[in-house]
């Protein structure tokens, strides 16, 4: 391997923590958000909302799309180069079962994050927030067409949480932080916690479109009427 191939092996290696497996965490704990129900949700989405748009796109593209197009490329290029031996029967190790399968999970990764891209973040942009990525609109889409988003939904989270839990184990061999067998059983140990938690964060954020039971209860028929709704002309500020 040339110098050069180095380089870019061990910045693909480094983008997959930092930023893209950093904004995945973020991303998925902040989709649970839903499990709280409309209000909580929409608040999320209207905090991205707010933030100034020079920084919202810089921060858009920069720390998020061109990293992530980086590993993505990079790591289609490793998958095309690499020789899979799973299939051979002298090498049906339980090593070699997860090694193909994180390639498999990447691949699939490039598919789902293309749709996801082109059905989230691009819809906002030209249809508004209000009709494509808030609350309301999520649970007819899930089970819009015979239910397929749902199903690249739930393949998408839990192959981007075995991507990324299998991804830290190796991440740590590959930099030299875990070097004994023992350091690196106990790594496995925590990556596979890593796998249960990141896809339960997406589970939840799912389960929370159809099903809120966190969201703050309505107020009573009485308590709204003993409330009169103020005319519309007074604004009711701070109450
Ligand atoms: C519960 C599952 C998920 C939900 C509800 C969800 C929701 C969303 C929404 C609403 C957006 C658009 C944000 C905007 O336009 O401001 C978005 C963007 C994005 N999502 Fe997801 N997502 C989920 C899972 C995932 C997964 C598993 C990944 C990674 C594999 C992912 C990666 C991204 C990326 C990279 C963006 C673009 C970020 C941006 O430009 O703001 N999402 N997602
Ligand atoms: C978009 C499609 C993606 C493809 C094609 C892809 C491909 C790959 C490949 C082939 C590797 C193994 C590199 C090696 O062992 O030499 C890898 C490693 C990794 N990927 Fe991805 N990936 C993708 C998306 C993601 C996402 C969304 C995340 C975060 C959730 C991520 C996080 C990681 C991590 C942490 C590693 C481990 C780095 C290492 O081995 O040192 N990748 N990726």
């Amino acid at each position: 391997m040339g110098k050069e191939n180095y380089f870019w092996h061990k910045l693909h290696s480094l983008t997959g923590i930092i930023p893209v497996g950093f904004y995945v965490v973020q991303h998925l704990t902040l989709n649970t958000f839903a499990f709280a129900g409309a209000e909580k949700y929409d608040a999320v989405i209207l905090f991205f909302e707010g933030v100034p748009p020079q920084i919202l796109w810089f921060l858009k593209i920069f720390v998020i799309f061109l990293p992530l197009v980086f590993h993505a490329i990079y790591g289609m290029f490793i998958v095309s180069r690499s020789e899979g031996n799973y299939s051979q029967a002298a090498y049906k190790f339980r090593e070699n079962r997860y090694y193909t399968l994180q390639r498999l999970s990447g691949m699939f990764l490039f598919f789902f994050l293309i749709f996801h891209y082109i059905t989230m973040p691009i819809q906002n942009v030209l249809h508004g927030p209000e009709n494509t990525v808030m609350y309301k609109n999520w649970a007819a889409y899930l089970l819009s067409f015979g239910g397929l988003p749902l199903l690249m939904y739930v393949l998408g989270i839990t192959s981007a949480a075995y991507h990324l839990a299998y991804g830290i184990w190796n991440f740590c061999i590959r930099w030299g932080i875990t070097i004994s067998e023992q350091s690196q059983m106990r790594m496995g140990r925590f990556s596979f916690g890593a796998f249960i938690a990141i896809s339960g964060l997406g589970i939840v954020s799912l389960v929370g479109f159809f099903w809120a039971p966190l969201a703050p209860k309505a107020k009573t028929v009485e308590a709204r009427i003993s409330q009169p709704a103020l005319p519309n002309h007074e604004i009711n500020y701070g109450r």
